[in-house]
């Protein structure tokens, strides 16, 4: 990636955070164990990826009203943590460590970690709500509500981390790992996009484009994640590797091998662009972005 490019990433990734911390709740009351938990794993930092996609597909569709998509934002990441913390405990991958530190059943308990999940899913729906103060855009932010109460659950995040759990020890078509790939990563990277450009105003076909070029987007980032999970370092993910084979996952490196995935990580990242130069507005930045994932290191 060139230099400048790795350089307005890494100032959007400062930008959503000042965003994302303005919308965290006060570790007070009796709820404070629980609010703590929450903010320790948000704070943790990460890429920002669903709320920067989000942002700059608001932006593509000549989206300006700050006070409707920031909301949203901040709740697509508090719903992404929470499938990061319910992912790592014991019952699921059962992983120590996660963007950079210990995870949050580690250090909090896995009672409490379920609890911060389960706040953060709920917190994300009051913190999407704010959108409608002070807006004469109902239509548009119910749709948008709509799709963030949807992605996340059976028909999309869950539903991939169902397949991804029972799937576990024995190998699976390629079919099932497709369907696995494009739920429990692809819908929030759809859910991200899709609420961008219905914030901003775009068509139901435009949306159901994006929906598409997100859905490449969201499965070529998962096996480049079952890659880097083989070939990177704890240090620079921030996470464990050899997780998959720990649990005996399948993975799109265990069913096509190395090569195979590295092709497929550009063969998808090359469909959705060529979709993305299809669509009747642009934005270059969203485009390099989109681009540099698929040879992201962490
Ligand atoms: C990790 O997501 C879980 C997957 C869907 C592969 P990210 O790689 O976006 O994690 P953070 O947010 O940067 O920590
Ligand atoms: C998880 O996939 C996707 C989620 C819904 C969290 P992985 O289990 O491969 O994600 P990592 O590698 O732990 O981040
Ligand atoms: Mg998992
Ligand atoms: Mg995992
Ligand atoms: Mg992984």
């Amino acid at each position: 990636m060139e230099a400048s490019m790795k350089e307005k990433i890494s100032n959007k990734t400062k930008e959503i955070e000042a965003i994302i911390y303005r919308y965290l709740p006060e570790e007070t009351g009796y709820q404070k164990t629980v609010i703590s938990a929450m903010n320790y794993t948000m704070k943790a930092g990460g890429k920002r990826l669903r709320p920067m996609l989000m942002d700059e597909t608001f932006r593509m569709f000549g989206g300006t009203d700050r006070s409707l998509i920031e909301p949203f934002m901040a709740a697509i990441e508090m719903i992404h943590t929470y499938s990061l913390i319910h992912d790592d405990l014991p019952a699921l991958d059962n992983d120590d460590y996660r963007r950079g530190r210990k995870t949050a059943h580690v250090v909090y308990g896995e009672a409490m970690a379920i609890l911060a999940g389960d706040s953060l899913l709920n917190y994300a729906f009051e913190t999407a709500a704010k959108a409608f103060d002070g807006t004469s855009k109902d239509i548009q932010t119910a749709k948008a509500f709509r799709i963030l109460t949807r992605k996340p659950g059976i028909y999309g995040m869950i539903g991939g981390q169902t397949a991804d759990v029972e799937g576990e020890g024995h190998p699976v078509d390629i079919d099932t790992l497709l369907f696995i790939h494009e739920n429990k990563t692809g819908a929030l990277i759809e859910c991200a996009m899709m609420i961008g450009a219905v914030l901003a105003g775009a068509s139901k076909e435009e949306v159901s484009e994006i929906e598409m070029i997100a859905r490449k987007i969201g499965i070529a980032f998962q096996i480049q994640d079952d890659i880097l999970d083989l070939t990177s370092t704890a240090e620079e993910l921030g996470k464990p590797v050899g997780s998959d084979e720990k649990n005996e996952k399948n993975t799109y490196v265990s069913l096509t091998g190395l090569e195979q995935s590295r092709k497929d990580v550009l063969r998808y990242t090359k469909e959705a662009l060529a979709s993305f130069d299809g669509l009747s507005c642009k934005n270059d930045f969203l485009r390099e972005l989109l681009l540099t994932l698929s040879s992201r290191k962490y």
